[in-house]
């Protein structure tokens, strides 16, 4: 019968092993038995970025990149994004089931009446420079929560990590609406809590303004929180995890991870997006545009992804989702490009051979500036979706026994020892 081991033989030494697998998946760990003499350290595996490593063990969210499948708790992300709304999604991704009619009334609840922001933030938020960039402040200001809720590094205790999962959902989107104020010079709008989510964020932006709050577009808001909310072990959520396990408080790990969001190459995507739209102008610009992204000059933003290999299927649902808010605001004249330039770039050997597809930023901005919002707000409104699923895997992580410190390995390549030589012979 078939043994499920991996056998492995080092010809240095001509010594045979064998190792375990599960999940088609080998323990990195197995490998330092591996070694040529007894006072070795053992063999490592070296892998940059992560690109074919497992950090964890997650029952969160399910991907298949080649086919292009995205699952949050089992649930195809195409129905969550059609027939949920983001106060039950982060429900289920952080507790793992969808709520009955009780238990979200709860939910809803404890985040409504965890949505005030200590006074002095708002001070710290009239501080701050108003052409800054809104992810500067939100990182800022969500470390700066955790000043304000000390007992937040009991993290061993679970209702305090409740009560905290609970005040980071409901504040975030404050702290986003009160800087975007700040930034337009008009005063802040509280929350309310008569609104959904989705409609009390649009509503702390743009203070009852009827257009900007129609039911098209608040429904395309919920749906773009939704698609955002959690993508398995992304470079944000491992930063969550990696700065979670030395055990701080959630604030000072949301903060953090929401800096690795920030990254043109990640979150920031959906901002450089739009720029890059804006720069190509016309139609007849596309041609000599790719050409710059086939001699690797620029990239196509938006396009690409780790995992993926072919269509993001988040980005499918935002491109049906944009049509509800185009019949609302007008068709975003960069439209007509971002579609030409998918349609081009789909066909050529470049992007074929590479398996390059549209990815949930490709689209996104278009929403967001028909809708009203700054470009530097986009990556804020993608962490403000995202914060539900940092706070799932930070949970997780929390109750996984086999987790301790994130501590990496290196290969060193420096010098050896040498000695000090004192600055007047250097
Ligand atoms: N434009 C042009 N070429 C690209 C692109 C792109 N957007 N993405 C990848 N490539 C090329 C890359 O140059 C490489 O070519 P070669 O094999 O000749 O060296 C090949 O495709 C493989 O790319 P890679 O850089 O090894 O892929 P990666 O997995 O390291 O990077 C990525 C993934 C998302 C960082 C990258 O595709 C990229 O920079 N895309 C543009 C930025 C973007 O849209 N980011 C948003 C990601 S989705 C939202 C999120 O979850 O953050």
């Amino acid at each position: 019968m078939a043994k499920n081991t991996l056998t492995l033989i080092d010809n240095r030494v001509d010594k045979t092993y064998e190792i375990e697998i599960e999940s088609a998946t080998i323990r990195a760990k197995d490998l330092r038995q591996i070694k040529v003499t007894e006072d070795e350290f053992g063999m490592m595996s070296y892998d940059p970025s992560f690109e074919n490593t497992a950090s964890c063990k997650s029952g969160i969210t399910f991907i298949d990149g080649d086919k292009g499948i995205l699952r949050y708790r089992g649930y195809p992300i195409e129905q969550l994004a059609e027939s949920s709304n983001q106060l039950e999604v982060s429900k289920l991704l952080i507790d793992g089931e969808l709520p009955n009619e009780k238990e979200f009334r709860k939910w809803q609840l404890d985040i409504q009446s965890n949505n005030a922001v200590p006074e002095p933030i708002k001070d710290i938020i009239q501080a701050f420079p108003k052409n800054a960039h809104p992810m500067g402040t939100l990182i800022s200001l969500v470390a700066a929560l955790s000043t304000f809720y000390p007992e937040a590094k009991n993290i061993t205790n679970d209702k305090e990590n409740y009560l905290n999962i609970c005040r980071l959902i409901a504040q975030v989107p404050i702290l986003a609406a009160h800087f975007y104020r700040h930034s337009q010079n008009l005063t802040l709008i509280p929350p309310d809590n008569s609104l959904s989510y989705a409609e009390n964020l649009l509503n702390m932006m743009f203070d009852g303004d009827e257009k900007k709050l129609h039911p098209n577009i608040v429904d395309a808001m919920d749906k773009l929180l939704i698609l955002h909310a959690d993508h398995e072990q992304n470079c944000s959520a491992s930063v969550m995890r990696n700065v979670g396990s030395s055990e701080p408080d959630p604030y000072s790990s949301v903060s953090a991870a929401a800096s690795a969001l920030y990254g043109p190459l990640h979150g920031g995507a959906n901002e450089a997006v739009l720029e890059m739209l804006g720069d190509i102008q016309t139609a007849d610009d596309i041609r000599s545009f790719l050409d710059k992204v086939q001699n690797k000059e620029v990239k196509l933003m938006g396009f690409g992804h780790r995992v993926y290999k072919a269509y993001d299927p988040r980005a499918k649902c935002i491109k049906k989702a944009a049509d509800s808010v185009f019949a609302i605001t007008g068709t975003n004249p960069l439209l007509d490009i971002a579609l030409q330039l998918e349609s081009i770039a789909l066909s050529e050997e470049y992007f074929i051979a590479r398996n390059l597809y549209p990815n949930v930023d490709f689209y996104s901005g278009l929403i967001y500036q028909s809708m009203g919002i700054p470009t530097e707000m986009f990556t804020v409104l993608f962490a403000i979706g995202r914060t539900a699923g940092w706070l799932a895997q930070w949970k997780e992580l929390l109750s996984d026994d086999e987790q301790k410190i994130a501590r990496p390995r290196q290969i060193y390549t420096g010098y050896g020892s040498r000695n000090y030589i004192d600055v007047s012979k250097r």
